[in-house]
């Protein structure tokens, strides 16, 4: 359930009117509901009531600091992959102790970075990665926490491009052959070793391959104990699917009491990183109409709606070829048409939406882009030099520009011309 609704024909973010909102804000932007996003954290979050966890939000999916500080003050950590992340989770007040940092490519300053602030533990993707991080943290005298991501050889049932848990994915560290790698982190001075973890894709819609990860998991935590390594914690990633168009993915609570189930004998706390799930549905795309178009010729005439958000705003459509639902802010029953929301970006795979059934629409009527709060802002680029849109957060009958929209100064920001550069 969001807080996007139709009243009398016009779409209210909570309280107020979308289109009020765009007077004043101007478009394209994106738009969250506070009343949503602490929603769907505490559906996710008490799911797992009872049982040592702690919810740490992935913060690529939406890393606003305004969303951050919501969840961080919900008593949620994040799931972190870059240094630029945890500067973005520490300004926003989470607790360094919630912060878990995965991903393949950790650079030496990272690490540093992440030892530094005193995070919860490192998710080690690799052999190298582990002795570099060993390396490190004996230079500033301190012992490194330490959870290998483990690749489970998992099939997650989703899009080629989100699914990471597959043998042939780079993710991870091939289970069979992460307990050698755990012997030899015991034997580091400079390792301490925390836990195990995993994630296995993303807009996931089935339960049964998390039930089956974490049975693999369990299993491996047996063969640990048989080799006196005993775990603090167990990650099981995030990847929870939401409702696009037609899926039916789990809802949070079936999740967690499949996952419950399964983690009894086991007295680890549970870390879970979950992303879309949380901001997917609590955040939309407002975008204006500039021009209908239609192109006659071929064997069909196709009917084009030039909007002034493009792949370069949200690029889930083209990059995937993700479906996101596209309706007009005033809902208008009249006409139907079928027509692709195109953006302004000179690239023939820029488009928010194709053949999508609409109302008659005519410039200056307002769009909304559903489902765009995960991966949608996070995502966005300056391509074309334009300049990233703003991002507003409503609560009840109030909203606040969380984020200003780009100026121009902005777009040529750290740019110099050199003197042998002649004008
Ligand atoms: N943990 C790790 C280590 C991850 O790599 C990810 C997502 C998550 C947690 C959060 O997964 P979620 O709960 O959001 O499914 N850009 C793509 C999605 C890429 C997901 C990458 N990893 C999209 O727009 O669909």
């Amino acid at each position: 359930m969001n807080h996007f609704e139709y009243k009398n024909g016009e779409l209210f973010c909570e309280d107020l009117a979308v289109s009020d909102i765009a007077k004043e804000v101007g478009t394209p932007f994106y738009l969250y509901s506070k009343a949503t996003l602490t929603r769907h954290f505490q559906a996710f979050d008490s799911g797992f009531e009872g049982i040592d966890h702690i919810t740490c939000f992935a913060v690529k999916s939406c890393s606003n600091i305004a969303i951050l500080s919501l969840f961080g003050g919900l008593g949620g950590g994040a799931d972190i992959v870059s240094g630029g992340e945890l500067f973005r989770a520490l300004q926003a007040g989470i607790d360094p102790g919630k912060i878990i940092y995965s991903g393949v490519g950790k650079t030496e300053s990272e690490l540093r970075y992440g030892l530094q602030s005193n995070i919860l533990f490192f998710n080690v993707e690799s052999e190298q990665e582990l002795h570099r991080l060993n390396t490190v943290a004996a230079d500033m005298g301190v012992k490194a926490p330490v959870s290998f991501r483990v690749n489970p050889d998992v099939d997650p049932k989703t899009h080629a491009y989100i699914s990471t848990g597959l043998a042939k994915n780079k993710f991870g560290i091939p289970i069979h052959e992460a307990l050698d790698l755990y012997l030899q982190a015991e034997a580091m001075e400079h390792i301490e070793v925390k836990g195990v973890s995993c994630h296995i894709g993303s807009q996931l819609t089935l339960i049964s391959p998390f039930v089956e990860t974490l049975r693999k998991l369990k299993a491996f935590v047996g063969r640990l104990a048989e080799n006196e390594i005993t775990i603090q914690y167990i990650d099981l990633g995030g990847g929870v699917g939401i409702t696009y168009d037609d899926e039916e993915p789990p809802h949070p609570k079936e999740y967690a009491s499949a996952i419950k189930e399964e983690l009894d004998g086991l007295s680890a706390t549970l870390i879970l990183e979950p992303g879309r799930v949380i901001v997917g549905n609590a955040g939309i795309l407002v975008t204006e109409v500039q021009y209908t178009k239609s192109n006659r010729g071929g064997a069909e005439e196709k009917h084009f709606v030039v909007v002034d958000a493009g792949m370069n705003d949200l690029t889930r459509p083209s990059l995937y070829g993700a479906y996101h639902r596209i309706e007009p802010v005033k809902e208008d029953v009249d006409l139907v048409q079928v027509a692709d929301v195109v953006g302004p970006i000179c690239e023939t795979g820029d488009f928010l939406g194709k053949d999508i059934r609409l109302p008659h629409v005519e410039q200056g009527d307002l769009l909304a882009v559903f489902s765009a709060g995960a991966y949608g802002f996070t995502m966005a680029s300056n391509y074309n030099s334009r300049p990233r849109v703003a991002e507003v957060m409503v609560s009840g009958d109030q909203f606040r520009i969380i984020r200003e929209r780009e100026s121009m100064e902005s777009l040529i920001q750290g740019e110099s011309i050199p003197e042998f550069v002649e004008k």
